[in-house]
């Protein structure tokens, strides 16, 4: 394989705006190997939660995410939303965000099952996780639409959810991941945008697919 056959794509956005469906489709289709960043958060939050280390000790935070290892992204409970609240916190710590860097970048340049790339999708991928990546897409939505859907998901696995509620929490979030020093979400000037609020899951993946091709032949 040769560099300019290795395919990079990253794929950022807001939570519940779309970007999992997105990128897991994107793998598929250029048989590429898929991560899902979040999940790298999500396993330091859950080391905390079951330490019960407060999370605005920056100190054991950094710490538990030095002591991350790919196999946490097994562990049960990744995806609740004590877990998504936690992982949004340490986030904002510029230390666990370092220690994280290293996993991702090698996950992008090494990717695992011998594939020819990688899509990863996050917050800060084409802004500083990968800045040379092949292909980068922002995914975006209203948050009103977001909430519908995180709820919608939520109820499909059997966790009741108030849409007011889960609303309000997003805001929250929103802001903190937007307003952080390090890192904060936002669209490389690079990236295609796309909201995905009045879209099908089919449209979203044509559009990307149109401007990745694009991309690879320049
Ligand atoms: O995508 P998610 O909801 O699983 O992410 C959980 C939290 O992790 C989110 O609030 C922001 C943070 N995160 C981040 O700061 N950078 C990434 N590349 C991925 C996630």
């Amino acid at each position: 394989m040769t560099a300019a056959d290795h395919l990079v794509i990253a794929v950022d956005g807001p939570s519940a705006a779309g970007k999992g469906t997105l990128a897991r489709r994107l793998a598929g289709h250029y048989r590429l190997a898929f991560l899902d960043s979040g999940m790298l958060y999500r396993a330091v939050g859950l080391l905390l939660i079951r330490q019960g280390i407060d999370p605005t000790n920056e100190t054991a935070a950094a710490e538990a995410a030095g002591r991350f290892r790919p196999s946490l992204l097994q562990e049960a409970g990744l995806r609740d939303e004590a877990t998504g609240e936690m992982a949004s916190r340490v986030a904002a710590i510029p230390a666990v965000r370092q220690a994280l860097l290293h996993w991702q970048r090698e996950f992008a340049d090494d990717p695992p099952g011998g594939a020819r790339g990688a899509v990863i999708d996050g917050r800060d991928i084409g802004t500083v996780v990968c800045p040379n990546a092949t292909a980068k897409i922002f995914v975006t939505a209203s948050q009103q639409a977001r909430a519908q859907r995180r709820v919608k998901e939520l109820q499909e696995r059997g966790e009741g959810a108030i849409y007011a509620r889960v609303l309000q929490d997003m805001i929250a979030r929103d802001a903190r991941d937007q307003s952080r020093a390090t890192s904060p979400l936002r669209a490389a000037p690079d990236a295609l945008v796309i909201d995905t609020s009045g879209l099908s899951a089919d449209q979203v993946f044509d559009r990307a697919k149109a401007f990745i091709d694009l991309r690879r032949r320049a």
